[in-house]
């Protein structure tokens, strides 16, 4: 079964093929971020009009690159939400016209869903249950994944995401959007310890994050600087953010494995990429013989693969999941929970 995956629900047009026997066929991105970098942050009617723009050259590109013909394919996935709702109505509408033309069946895909499952995609996946760490621009959630639709809740951030921490952050620090990636480089070059920054919620019993005490942290910490910043100053305070926030996630991943007596840990969505973070678990689950699986990088943030590949996978565990009506409704706010057992 071939399933065509689109994403549309932020600043990313991803398109791919998604193959149940031969795996991921091929696929395509184009991120907005320099169209919205201007603005230190996505512009939703933007981000629309140049998905427009985007998706059809996309799609073909797609197609060309394996020799495939748009007939080919068995079914097609699209991102219903979470997201921006103009967007989002730009994949959506695109799959409802496609599914039409070509008499193919459609399935909404969960935004999250699809970061979640990603790490599937690699050469050497996890296998369920494992514990997943998603860590997006929207979200932070940890979940016991048990199976495709099977997502238990343990904890979840109670303000800002964790790429939100990091963005808004790196703003205050004087660099471009989004910063999480500058952020991070810019840490790598700073000392620790010279700032000491707070770590919200670590010794809390629960599960929960809590981020937005460390951005008003680094804001406070710049407002007392000499100003301008200097170089030094600039990436000591980077440095103090990526020590905080990663330190934060790593301990609560920790308890999230002891709570659950799980050995697999996923960690999914554009913070994921994040090179402290990936080198403080991993080191983590080596002290815990554990194991860390992440998304290769240039499925960690968002794209056309993961949507494809949760579509599939849908499908493949319940065939009756799929729609033939091509009106369509996107879901802007979805929250997970909703999503059922397949
Ligand atoms: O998953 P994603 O592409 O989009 C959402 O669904 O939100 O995540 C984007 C977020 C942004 O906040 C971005 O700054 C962050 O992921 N991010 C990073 C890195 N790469 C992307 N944060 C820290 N370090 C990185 N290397
Ligand atoms: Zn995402």
């Amino acid at each position: 079964m071939i399933v065509l995956g689109i994403e549309s629900s932020c600043d990313e047009t991803g398109i791919a093929l998604y193959d149940t026997e031969r795996g991921l066929l091929s696929h395509a991105l184009y991120s907005q971020i320099a169209l919205h970098a201007e603005y230190g942050g996505v512009v939703p009617e933007l981000a629309s009009r140049d998905h427009i723009r985007r998706i059809v050259p996309l799609l073909e590109e797609v197609f060309e690159k394996v020799s495939l013909k748009p007939s080919d394919i068995d079914a097609v996935a699209y991102t219903q939400g979470p997201g921006l709702a103009g967007a989002l109505l730009v994949g959506s509408s695109v799959a409802a016209g496609l599914g039409f033309a070509l008499d193919k069946p459609l399935i909404g895909v969960h935004h999250l869903e699809g970061h979640l499952l990603s790490p599937l995609l690699a050469k050497h996946p996890p296998t369920f249950p494992f514990v997943a760490l998603l860590v997006s621009g929207g979200h932070t959630q940890l979940m016991k994944v048990s199976g495709v639709g099977q997502y238990e809740l343990l904890g979840e951030t109670l303000d800002d995401a964790a790429g939100e921490a990091f963005d808004k952050s790196a703003k205050l620090l004087g660099l471009p959007y989004p910063g999480g990636p500058e952020i991070s480089r810019l840490a790598e070059k700073g000392v620790p310890d010279v700032f000491k920054l707070p770590r919200p919620m670590l010794h809390s019993k629960d599960l929960n994050f809590s981020f937005s005490g460390l951005k008003t942290a680094v804001l406070t910490t710049v407002n007392k600087q000499q100003q301008p910043l200097s170089g030094s100053v600039r990436a000591d305070i980077a440095r103090g953010f990526v020590d905080a926030i990663v330190e934060v996630l790593e301990a609560k991943c920790a308890k999230a494995l002891r709570q659950t007596r799980l050995r697999q840990l996923v960690v999914a969505g554009g913070v994921g990429a994040n090179r402290q973070l990936r080198t403080a678990l991993d080191k983590m689950a080596a002290r815990r013989r554990c194991r860390v699986f992440y998304p290769d990088i240039e499925f960690c943030t968002d794209n056309g693969a993961m949507i494809a590949f949760a579509g599939a996978m849908r499908i493949k565990a319940d065939p009756g999941c799929v729609h033939r009506t091509y009106g369509f409704t996107v879901r802007p706010r979805w929250p997970m929970e909703e999503l059922t057992a397949a």
